[in-house]
């Protein structure tokens, strides 16, 4: 093994070389104009491959955008077979004036890498591949079979892999998933994560007169809807910051004994937490920690509204139509069909005969909680020890990774989740970064991963 890390060791630069030119496509999946980046992110990502030493590497189109696929099978059926889970598509980089360097050109400052999707998730996904590539070169075989599956739709959720998935069982078989996507506690702390939240999203509009009209001769007379939207997306939530939606908490798993002390544990600071985000205080669902409030409760979010006159000045109207994008962060057992259903009927009650009202439902995306005690989360933390010097914690995340959910139910395969991001990391923000010591230690905890899971 040491040969392998000497390797790595002695290949760092060239590594970061291929993520510089790698995080330089702008592969934004939600915008139109970047659809011929997408395509020069998924075949850079096929060359980079093949380059490591896997031959049988395909990229795969869909309706939207490429999944890119690769197998290495050459160590046995004795052999587990292990897939990793990736993708290549980051979020769009607005604001870009609030960005110190330009999101698509890299750049190190700080021991950290500036550039979007260098943690989220081309550089936590590439570490992966450069540790294919140093048993590859080096001993000409991996420790395990190995899958890989990278994907270019992640970040707008969209179900094309969904469908892929369904209908490549035999292809995509595999004993455990790794996914390197999501975050430690915090800096020096390496973790483990074993449950990320769901999601739902519904966009509501309320419509009132069939233009907007002079604030002065109709306003008092007529509902506002504007107005109606705020009064009742003021109503979804009570005092005690629980959901009103009815039988919105029905399938809610609660939390054990054990787990919520296990959260005690950790070495979470409420100060260094608002003043972090320039707040004065932390407020949620009564009853409930900051941390559990985040990884295992479900939270109701308005993510924008759309409406009425918002130029400069002073402009006097009633407008003739209102919208808010709403979005549902969900925990195991809540079903996203279930809640946009749930929030859609009780939107409808809430609103007032004099507007109507339309909801739009998105996609959503299942929660998942993983075993904490299978080989893949033993070899992860050993692996991780080697690596970082210290055992990780056990964490779960507030944020979302539907597909984890779709490995469990179609394919049967759990995933481990070797996260290598940091808090700082400033994922889907400006000044999106990706710690050095991350990323050289992450090739390294992926190489002993592959290695202990071989053994
Ligand atoms: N890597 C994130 C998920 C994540 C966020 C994990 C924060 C840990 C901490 C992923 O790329 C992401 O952004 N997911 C979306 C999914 C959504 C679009 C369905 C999310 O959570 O908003
Ligand atoms: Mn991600
Ligand atoms: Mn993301």
């Amino acid at each position: 093994m040491q040969e392998i890390l000497n390797y790595i060791e002695q290949n760092k630069q060239r590594f970061l070389d291929e993520l510089f030119s790698f995080l330089k496509i702008p592969s934004i999946s939600s915008a139109d104009q970047n659809k011929p980046d997408m395509e020069n992110a998924a075949q850079w990502l096929s060359n980079n491959i093949k380059q490591c030493g896997i031959d049988d590497v395909r990229i795969i189109p869909t309706e939207g955008h490429s999944i890119v696929f690769g197998q290495w099978l050459g160590a046995g059926s004795d052999k587990p077979t292990i897939l990793i889970y990736g993708h290549y598509d980051v979020q769009p980089v607005d604001p870009l004036e609030l960005w110190e360097s330009p999101p698509f050109e890299p750049i190190i400052r700080n021991n950290k890498i500036f550039a979007r999707g260098s943690s989220d998730d081309k550089g936590q996904v590439f570490v992966h591949l450069k540790a294919l590539e140093s048993f590859m070169k080096h001993r000409g075989k991996l420790p395990v079979n190995v899958k890989i599956l990278i994907e270019g739709e992640e970040e707008a959720n969209v179900s094309h892999l969904d469908d892929f998935i369904i209908n490549n069982k035999e292809l995509l078989a595999n004993d455990t998933v790794i996914i390197s996507d999501t975050e430690w506690f915090a800096d020096g702390i390496p973790s483990l994560c074993y449950g990320l939240r769901g999601i739902a999203y519904v966009e509501i509009t309320v419509i009132g007169p069939n233009r907007d009209v002079h604030s002065g001769s109709f306003g008092g007379a007529i509902d506002n809807p504007l107005f109606i939207l705020c009064r009742m997306i003021s109503q979804l939530k009570d005092c005690y910051g629980r959901v009103t939606i009815p039988g919105f908490y029905d399938d809610v798993l609660e939390l054990t004994e054990e787990e919520k002390q296990n959260f005690q544990k950790l070495p979470f600071n409420e100060t260094a937490y608002c003043s972090d985000l320039g707040i004065n205080g932390v407020n949620g669902e009564y009853g409930y920690t900051t941390l559990e409030r985040v990884w295992a409760r479900p939270a109701l979010d308005i993510n924008g509204i759309i409406g009425g006159y918002t130029g400069e000045g002073l402009k006097t109207i009633l407008p003739t139509k209102a919208s808010a994008k709403i979005s549902v962060r969900l925990v195991p057992h809540q079903k996203p069909d279930d809640i946009v259903k749930n929030l859609e009927d009780y939107l409808k009650k809430l609103a007032p005969p004099t507007v109507k009202i339309e909801v739009q439902g998105y996609p959503g995306g299942n929660p998942v909680l993983v075993p904490m005690d299978s080989k893949g989360v033993r070899a992860c933390s050993k692996a991780m020890k080697e690596a970082f010097g210290s055992e990780p914690v056990f964490m779960r995340e507030g944020g979302s990774i539907p597909i984890a959910d779709t490995f469990m139910t179609v394919l049967n395969s759990p995933s481990v989740f070797m996260g290598l991001g940091l808090p700082g990391d400033n994922i889907h923000s400006p000044n999106e970064n990706y710690d050095l010591n991350n990323f050289f230690g992450g090739i390294k905890a992926s190489a002993m991963f592959f290695e202990e899971m071989g053994r």
